[in-house]
């Protein structure tokens, strides 16, 4: 088939990059002429493990290619995937002007017999204003469906070819058709495609995004309280997950949730609810711990240091908002920088991945970007752990121990057994656990 996939962020590409390798002949389209040349040239505006090598070789392979203009590749398209940014407005609400931009640019182009297909996260019923505004601009009835993504970010094309589910929202026989064949080579080992309305669609992407939210914010409360009672989180979520009704997954406690999806989905279907007059009391408080839970790392050091870390050099591992990926939006990372920047504390940090991007915000006020993990600890007053990067889990704690000033660890992510940083000499802070 020929697809036309409009924005090449993190899901468009990912998108239109895994349809080219499973035999699709497709043009990713983006606004922005600096990311398309560069794109053509195999460089990759973003890190995602996998994705850099599909590029490269569905690209030389002609089946993927990459544009500015919306003419050249939607005349041809039997498929349009929209999968451009719904960013959060000022009222928490998703600002969908990137997608009627979109709608408006393709309407002139589009094929009588194309299906559009709404790939980007947006609010109920916006499937079928894209339906109504193509009727308006096209003057006939266009074919326009809802295809949510659930990818993960570091997991991404594993995500997209292994999927658990697809959902789509049709409202005809012939978007059924266009996307069950599309589908088709990801669906061999009976994984379903559950075909539904656009609106339940919709809001099957919010909902999942939510409960998951929901899952972890839960959590994080439970870990706070293990904190006072004296109870391991550890435990406690062992024990709660050998429930089979309950499960292990989405139930690791750390510094709230964090990216470009969580935060922006819980606040659009909160947004969205009180529209309705309705009371979102559940995604509210959702959002009110994840909020409280992103800083509580800075207030065990507030706490530990009595507020004065000022002169303190802190070693901080792990930037991005998780493992494997350089995205640094809603990053918890970004609350310890800017209180240890505000108290005059002198920082050296490390990251994989999201160095440059942490570089590109705070610039020289942070004062080492270190390339390897324990030059970040030389000499430091403590260390802060933001991100569980595999190469953080098995520090020889000896070595640490001999490189830092002081031996004191504030853990996000509970990397470490308690004893053995016990019987190694630290102090130690880690989230639901005994200091
Ligand atoms: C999330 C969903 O998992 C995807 O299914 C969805 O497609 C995507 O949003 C989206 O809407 O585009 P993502 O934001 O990439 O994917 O990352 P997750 O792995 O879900 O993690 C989100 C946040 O939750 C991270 O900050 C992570 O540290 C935190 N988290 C996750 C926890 O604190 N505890 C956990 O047990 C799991």
């Amino acid at each position: 088939m020929k697809l036309a996939v409009i924005g090449t962020g993190y899901v468009g590409l990912v998108t239109g990059t895994c349809f080219s390798d499973l035999g699709n002949d497709v043009t990713c389209i983006d606004v922005n002429q600096a990311k398309v040349e560069g794109l053509k040239q195999g460089i990759i505006p973003i890190y995602e493990p996998g994705l850099s090598e599909l590029v490269l070789r569905n690209h030389e392979e002609g089946r993927l290619s990459f544009t500015t203009s919306v003419a050249e590749a939607v005349p041809d398209a039997d498929v349009v995937y929209i999968a451009v940014g719904t960013p959060q407005s000022d009222s928490g609400a998703a600002d969908l002007s990137a997608v009627w931009k979109v709608v408006e640019d393709i309407a002139p182009h589009l094929r009588e017999d194309a299906v559009v297909v709404v790939k980007s996260t947006v609010p109920v019923g916006t499937n079928g204003k894209v339906f109504d505004l193509l009727q308006k601009l096209t003057g006939r009835e266009c074919h326009v469906a809802s295809n949510p993504e659930f990818l993960k970010e570091g997991s991404a094309i594993d995500d997209f070819m292994y999927p658990d589910r697809v959902v789509c929202g049709v409202r005809n026989k012939k978007s059924e058709e266009i996307l069950r064949q599309l589908h088709a080579p990801l669906l061999r080992t009976a994984k379903p495609i559950l075909f539904m309305s656009p609106e339940s669609s919709e809001l099957t992407k919010y909902a999942a995004n939510a409960m998951l939210a929901t899952k972890i914010s839960f959590i994080n409360e439970i870990a706070n309280l293990s904190e006072k009672v004296g109870a391991d989180i550890n435990d406690v979520r062992i024990g709660m997950g050998h429930d089979q009704r309950i499960g292990f997954q989405f139930l690791f406690p750390g510094l709230g949730y964090g990216g470009s999806c969580f935060p922006k989905d819980v606040r659009a279907l909160t947004s969205l609810s009180e529209t309705l007059d309705l009371e979102p009391r559940i995604m509210r408080a959702v959002d009110e711990v994840n909020v409280h839970q992103r800083s509580s790392l800075v207030r065990k050091i507030d706490a530990h240091y009595k507020g004065d870390v000022a002169g303190k050099t802190f070693g901080v591992w792990g930037l991005a908002f998780k493992p494997k990926t350089d995205d640094i939006r809603e990053a918890p990372a970004l609350d310890l920088l800017q209180y240890l920047i505000e108290k005059g504390a002198k920082i050296m940090v490390h990251d994989p991945e999201a160095m440059e991007n942490i570089r590109a915000m705070f610039g020289d006020k942070i004062n080492k970007y270190c390339e390897n993990v324990l030059e970040a600890v030389e000499g430091v007053d403590c260390l802060a752990i933001n991100t569980e990067w595999n190469e953080y889990r098995t520090p020889d704690f000896k070595q640490l121990k001999a490189k830092m000033k002081e031996a004191v660890i504030f853990d996000g992510r509970n990397l470490f057994d308690l004893e053995i940083l016990e019987q190694a000499g630290f102090t130690y802070y880690s989230v639901g656990r005994r200091p």
